[in-house]
């Protein structure tokens, strides 16, 4: 059975730059058509656009993020056909990358009125250039002419950073999407996706902390005070994970309460980090989870 699975994901017409078509060119044909049917002389029309094209891409950027973790976790033929082909679904995501980009230059050239009073926002100004820098400086490096130009270090930095703040950006967008007052069943998808990317980057890494700590010590029990921290941060984690927004208003009250955090709050990227607190709980409750193992 697996090797016929082997044999399905070795097929070349899933692999590679076959992929990389088979999986743009249906996107941008949907995306065109949904353009066909768009008023682009409208503000409103454009906004839509572009809320429209970046749906259909940020599954690949989870894809990307989840892909080495799946690989530790569960290693399968379906696993490696993902590791051999990160390369063409990242590109796959800044297909649809360029298609937002194109509706942003558009509502910001040639509709200037709209995007001033209804879009423009320095912070997100500041995170989406960011993000726009962080792809294509990406998507340079990945081919050999670009790659020459950075070492191996620098490479590392750039797509590492790139891929969590590329993942940042949406996650905490449907996070906040969930804090309003109607938020539609795509937000709901497409933040339990960005949540489970990054959790599996988490267990990902809770796992290959265990197996280090097993080579180094033949004790590998923890201990219950680490189990139960570790236990009841993951819980928190969950359950926060869960009804960020019941707690939003509060937490967000309490952290800018500061005035320097408040100040930050106008220019930082995703400061005060509200819908990274969940997460970094769960990295928090995993440490402990493997700790004891590490210093037994
Ligand atoms: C300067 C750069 C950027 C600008 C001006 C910009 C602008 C916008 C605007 C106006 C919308 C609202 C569309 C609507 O009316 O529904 C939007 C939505 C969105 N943008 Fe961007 N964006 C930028 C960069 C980015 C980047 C780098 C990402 C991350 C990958 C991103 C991800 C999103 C997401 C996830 C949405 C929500 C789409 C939805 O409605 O489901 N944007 N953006």
């Amino acid at each position: 059975m697996t090797s016929d699975f082997n044999k399905l994901f070795k097929n070349k017409a899933i692999n590679g730059w076959r992929l990389f078509w088979l999986i743009s060119i249906p996107i941008s044909i949907i995306i065109i058509s949904a353009m066909m049917a768009s008023d682009l002389s409208s503000g409103a029309g454009v906004s839509h656009m572009i809320g429209y094209s970046v749906r259909w891409t940020i599954p690949f950027i989870y894809i990307v993020v989840g892909t080495s973790s799946l690989q530790i976790l569960f290693p399968s033929p379906f696993s490696m056909w993902l590791m051999r082909n990160r390369k063409y679904i990242g590109l796959c995501f800044a297909v649809g990358m360029v298609w937002q980009g194109l509706f942003i230059f558009i509502i910001s050239t040639f509709l200037r009125d709209y995007y001033f009073k209804e879009i423009y926002f320095f912070r997100d100004e500041l995170e989406g250039t960011i993000g726009y820098i962080f792809l294509g400086v990406m998507v340079v490096t990945s081919f050999q002419f670009g790659r020459k130009y950075v070492n191996a270090m620098q490479w590392k930095l750039v797509h590492k950073g790139g891929i969590y703040f590329l993942w940042a950006y949406p996650y905490s967008v449907y996070w906040w999407n969930l804090t309003y007052a109607q938020p539609r069943t795509i937000d709901y998808i497409l933040y339990w996706g960005g949540f489970i990317a990054f959790a599996l980057r988490i267990a990902a890494w809770g796992k290959k902390r265990q197996q280090k700590a097993k080579r180094q010590s033949a004790i590998n029990s923890v201990p219950l005070i680490y189990q139960t921290l570790g236990g009841s941060f993951i819980a928190i984690g969950l359950v926060a994970t869960a009804t960020g927004w019941y707690w939003q208003k509060s937490v967000t009250v309490f952290l800018t309460s500061a005035v320097w955090s408040a100040e930050l709050e106008l220019w930082l990227p995703f400061w005060p980090l509200e819908p990274y607190l969940p997460l970094l709980t769960i990295a928090l409750g995993t440490l402990f989870l493997t700790k004891s193992m590490r210093t037994a």
